[in-house]
Parts: C-alpha cells; structure tokens; sequence
C-alpha cells in the first residue's frame, strides 16, 4: 500500500489530518479540526459480530437472512444502537434505522448497510458499513457535537438475496422499488416465504413501506475485488453500480438407468446444466471486460450415481456497467438455451430472479468524497462497484455515493474475506467526515 496513513495514535494537532494534505484540508462545514473513530472499538464490534453465526475456524460467518443467526445478529447491532442513545425503529421488511437527532428538524443524513451474509461470508461485507456508522455516530457523541441534520444508521434486510431473491430486497422495498406483499411472499431456497421468516424472528416490523427519502445516503464497503489492492490505493470513489442479472433454469429431462441407457436414447438435464456452466464462462470471455458470468448453485434430481439426472435447476448470474451489453448477454443466453433444449431433447424454462440496471451514484457526492480523503493524505481512485449495494437502492431517492476499502487477494463472500485494519480505519474516518459534513449542510 502507498499513500499517507492516518495514525491513530498521533492527536489532531500532529496529524497529518489537521495540518492538511500540502496544507489544502478544507474543513468540511464544519471548518473544525476532523475527528477520528476509534479504530479498536470499530474492530472490536466487527470480531464480536462476526462470532455470531461464526465459521469454526475462520473469521467470517454464516448468517443467511432471517435465520435464527441473523436474528442473533440484529440482536446484537440493536442493542450497541439503544447503548448509543439512538432511536430504533423497523419496519415491515425488518428494515433497522437508528437515529440521532440533529439540531433541526430535517430530513436524516443517512449511512448503513447490511449484516446478513451469504452462506460462507466474511467478517466485513455490510458489517463494516453499519459498524462503521455506529463509530460515527458515537465518536460524535463524544466529542460532544451535534450536526444540523439527523444522522440515520441503518441495517437493510436480506442484501445478499442468497436464501431469498431479490438482491438488496430491504433497500428496495424501503425505497419503493418492491411491495411489501410481494417481498414477504418470496420462497426462499429451502421453501419458506421471507415474510414467515421474519414474523418468526420477531423483526416484522411497523414502520411503514416506503420509508422517507434521506437527504443524502453515503455507504462505506469493502471493494470485495483487487482493483484497490492492485493499484495500491487506500480509498475507493464508487461512481456506481454494474447491472445485475439473476436467472433461475430448470431443466426437465428423463430419468433412466446409467448402465442400460445407451448415449443417443438420454435427455440429460445434469449435461445441460454442465454445458450452460461452460458456455456462461465463454460468452464472459467473447464480450470481454467487464462482463461477468456465473453458474453459482446447481441442484440435480435425483442426484444419484448410478441415474441420469431428471431435472437440474441452476442460477445464472450476469453482470455488466453497460446496460445494452447485459442485454445481449442475456439475449445470447435465451439463444443458447433453446439450442440445448432442442439437442438433448429436454424442456427448460426460465425466471427472472434479480435484474437490476446499472446506476450512477451522485458526482456531488462522489467528489465530496474523494476531495475529504485526499485531504486526509490517502489516495483515491474513482470506480464502479462490481457488486450490489444497498446504496443502488437509496440511489433512486437521494444523493448517494460509496467508499470502498481494499480487499485482501481481491477475495470476498469467503471467510477468508480481509481488509487490514489501517484501511478499514481509514475509511471510516472518511465516512465521518463526510457524514459530519452533509449533515452540516454540504451541498449534494
Ligand atoms: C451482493 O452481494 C451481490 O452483489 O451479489
Ligand atoms: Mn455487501
Ligand atoms: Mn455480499
């Protein structure tokens, strides 16, 4: 890594902070010395969470959404929020939102992200961003300082969409992209509706979907890729957000016996699916950079040695930043199924599990922040995020932009996910900074 660190053990007065980058800190509107988070504490909230629904052995956790280590997991944020004297309110898609009020009385600066994880998660997907609000939030208390908009911490529901689908579904119905009914009503992958799910861990809430528009959402992430790490660069200016698309494939052939079957009598639905994972993999390469491509979950029946599989139901994922290049993707991939489907004598159908346009985030709030953590001395690089963010989602009604942290390897949705712990550090003190200074009136 390269670039100027923030030591946390230096006071404002030495800090390369307070004397500026080359003597050029702006002040924020707060035309204040900045303050920083307390590093320790911010690690130790993201070790102790990630104990929770912890993988033996490793630093991350498994806490799908709305299972019983999810709801341990809210448990826990909820109680260091009430510890903080905020006001807690959820809502009817388990939405948490911690407030602490402003001088005036105006819409909240908001801040969060997520603390479900996918099945193998690490210790700082989403958890860094509502942890790290929480810093905020209490490094402010201490200091005795109250900005003039509320600051609003929040955790949104089901983000990673793993055991339900969509992506972001809290986010999205919060912003009103998704009916209430229509999100409680998801089957997940092991055959409950979402809104059972979260009646039984207690987090159906009462506050009403939509909920209000911020006055400006501000997300602190780690990159979860190695541009950042690569490049040796400390801070991430997400400008937006890739275009997302989830498929679900169901495959029906004809279950027959492995030994007798001869070759040209079978209707594999196990061949297809292995022919769409390796196809998926060449059409990401022929389009080329940036477009992504994923078989991530196959199921076959009747999964069995010595049979040819009746049906495999498998999920597609596509990614691209441009929104017309996904098209084609997905419009190659219809092409192709139906060459499949005709060559092996199977029937398949599709379903749309996600799909979400690309999205930019707003430049004012971008540059607010690149300009704050170049003037805390750290190097920055403008991108775009290659995953999804509840951030898309708060985009649709108020000014938004990221930061991201560097990832160890590039590696996430892994328990062996990291980030070093000067680099999560930083960027929550460019999180404070810029929330201080949106709060106190920065323009967006
Ligand atoms: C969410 O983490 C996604 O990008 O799949
Ligand atoms: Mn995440
Ligand atoms: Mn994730």
């Amino acid at each position: 890594m390269t670039g100027i660190r923030i030591h946390p053990e230096s006071t404002p007065e030495q800090s390369d902070i307070s004397q500026g980058h080359a003597g050029s800190y702006h002040g924020g509107m707060s035309a204040q010395p900045p303050l920083r988070i307390d590093r320790q504490r911010l690690l130790d909230r993201l070790a102790e969470l990630s104990a929770v629904g912890g993988i033996e052995g490793t630093t991350g956790s498994s806490r799908l959404a709305f299972t019983d280590a999810d709801r341990a997991g809210r448990g826990l944020v909820v109680t260091w929020m009430r510890d903080l004297g905020l006001e807690v309110s959820i809502d009817a898609i388990g939405n948490v939102v911690a407030v602490r009020p402003g001088t005036e009385d105006l819409p909240p600066v908001m801040t969060g992200s997520h603390i479900d994880t996918v099945r193998t998660g690490g210790r700082y997907d989403g958890n860094l961003g509502v942890l790290a609000g929480l810093e905020v939030v209490e490094t402010l208390a201490a200091a005795d300082i109250t900005t003039r908009h509320p600051l609003a911490v929040a955790f949104f529901s089901n983000e990673e969409g793993a055991r339900f689908a969509p992506d972001m579904m809290g986010s999205l119905v919060y912003v009103g992209g998704m009916g209430v009914e229509e999100a409680h009503d998801t089957v997940g992958i092991d055959g409950v509706t979402a809104g059972s799910e979260l009646e039984r861990i207690g987090y159906l809430g009462s506050m009403p979907c939509p909920g209000p528009a911020p006055h400006a959402f501000v997300e602190l992430h780690i990159e979860q890729g190695p541009v950042l790490e690569e490049a040796g660069v400390q801070i991430g200016v997400v400008e937006g957000v890739q275009g997302i698309s989830w498929t679900e494939i169901t495959i029906e052939g004809q279950s027959n016996h492995a030994g007798t079957t001869p070759m040209r009598l079978r209707h594999d639905a196990g061949l297809v699916a292995a022919e769409i994972t390796t196809w998926v993999r060449r059409l990401a390469n022929e389009i080329g950079h940036p477009q992504v491509a994923t078989v991530g979950a196959i199921d076959l029946h009747p999964n069995l040695v010595n049979v040819v599989a009746a049906t495999a139901v498998l999920t597609v994922d596509l990614r691209n930043t441009d929104e017309a290049t996904l098209q084609q993707a997905e419009q190659a991939l219809r092409i192709e199924l139906d060459r499949f489907a005709k060559a092996e004598g199977v029937r398949i159908s599709t379903r749309s599990l996600a799909r979400f346009e690309p999205v930019d985030f707003s430049p004012t709030v971008a540059d607010l922040i690149d300009q704050t953590a170049t003037d805390f001395g750290l190097s920055t690089m403008r991108m775009p995020s290659g995953a999804g963010h509840d951030a898309q989602m708060l985009a649709r009604v108020c000014p938004t932009a990221m930061i991201f942290t560097p990832s160890r390897d590039g590696i996430s949705h892994n328990p062996a996910e990291h980030t070093d712990p000067d680099d999560l550090e930083a960027g929550a003190n460019v999180l404070l900074q810029v929330l201080r200074d949106l709060a106190d009136g920065a323009a967006v």
